[in-house]
């Protein structure tokens, strides 16, 4: 059956996919450099810690290292294809920076990361014959598209760099296919606002550093690391005036991660784009209350400005990948705070 190999593995959606692909039986390899996460999380995915889920060693292995390093990359492609169980037959490709903010303080950083990456990683592919991709894009492409659903024709203008490197590599991907289209299979996912944790507690998102995204900065402040939320705009054109973004429980968008490979595997050759949200809004404000009646909690927040490149309104039309994958979002946003606190409650220093 071979393996899957998931770039950027130890990560907030890397190491959730990773489970749910184990979970499944698949046997998994994990590149990471660890640039934006720890060693622990590949620790607790293969459950060496605190035993909640089967031991998955036999079907797991990790590898430090960075896809900018092609000798690494190639070699590693090399070694798996030595032995027939162990042969890389897809990827799916998380390993990427991921802050707004960041990217447009250093674009050349985000460049070199992510499209060099990249660029390593499909001539890698390439050279070993793996021709099934699963990228991790981002719904950051989209231009402006205020008070209606994003589908996959919308607009697109990413107007940052991240957004920029995710659009590029889609487009790498897209002259890859046409160049040689009865042999790729490629999906890019765009992911909206995935969030929450793993059911158990025991995976969740611990970013190195500050993070950036609402999510982990909320529950930071319940569990008093940060002070107070800072929201971002008062005066969007909104139910209640601030943003509103639709958050999508990382293990629905795992289990779409496991749905599309295996649509992938079985359907002929193709390329298709995909929205994976739940299609569903909520505002900053919906969200601090759902955390805060759930988790019986405090959240003190405060409004400040609107942030330079933000927009209002960023939902899914996800019709495409409901029809496709035969997947649906599960979990609501009640859910979404629940296991999110709980893993901040059981582990309030994250990974450390
Ligand atoms: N979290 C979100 O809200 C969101 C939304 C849309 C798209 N995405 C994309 O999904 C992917 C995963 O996001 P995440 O939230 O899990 O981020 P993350 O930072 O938690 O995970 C990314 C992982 O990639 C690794 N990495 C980065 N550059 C690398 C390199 N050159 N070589 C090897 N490993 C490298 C990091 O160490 C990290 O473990 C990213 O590509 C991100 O852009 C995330």
């Amino acid at each position: 059956m071979g393996r899957i190999l998931i770039t950027g593995g130890a990560g907030f959606i890397g190491s959730h996919i990773s489970l749910a692909l184990l979970k499944k039986g698949y046997k998994i390899i994990i590149l990471d450099s660890l640039v934006n996460s720890s060693f622990e999380s590949i620790k607790r995915i293969k459950s060496e810690n605190e035993g909640i889920f089967s031991n998955y060693s036999n079907n797991f292995e990790f590898i430090r290292g960075d896809l900018r390093n092609a000798t690494l990359v190639n070699e590693l492609f090399k070694d798996s294809s030595l032995t027939k169980s162990k042969q890389i037959t897809s990827v799916i490709h998380c390993a990427g920076l991921k802050s707004i903010p960041e990217s447009i303080k250093n674009p050349i950083q985000y460049w070199e990361n992510n499209v060099i990456g990249s660029i390593n990683l499909f001539n890698a592919m390439k050279v070993f014959e793996c021709r099934t991709i699963v990228f991790s894009s981002s719904a950051t492409i989209y231009g402006i598209n205020e008070g209606s659903l994003l589908n996959e024709e919308s607009f697109i203008n990413p107007c940052n760099p991240y957004g920029t490197t995710k659009l590029v590599i889609e487009k790498l991907l897209h002259d890859i296919y046409i160049n040689n289209n009865d042999d790729w299979r490629i999906a890019n996912l765009r992911y909206f606002n995935p969030i929450g944790a793993h059911e158990s507690g025991i995976i969740g998102e611990d970013p190195i550093g500050n993070a950036n995204n609402i999510f982990p900065i909320l529950t930071k402040v319940a569990i008093g690391k940060i002070p107070k939320l800072m929201i971002f705009g008062d005066d969007w054109p909104t139910k209640d005036g601030t943003g509103v973004r639709d958050y999508i429980h990382i293990m629905d968008l795992a289990d779409g991660h496991v749905n599309v490979l295996e649509y992938l595997q079985k359907n002929f050759p193709q390329q298709i784009n995909l929205n994976l949200g739940t299609g569903k809004g909520t505002s900053v404000l919906e969200l601090i209350k759902k955390f805060q009646n759930i988790n019986k909690v405090d959240i003190p927040y405060e409004f400040t400005g609107r942030r330079k490149g933000d927009y209002g309104f960023v939902v899914a039309d996800n019709s495409l990948a409901r029809n496709l994958l035969n997947w649906t979002p599960k979990r609501n946003i009640g859910d979404m705070c629940k296991d999110g606190w709980e893993w901040q409650r059981r582990n309030p220093n994250g990974y450390k």
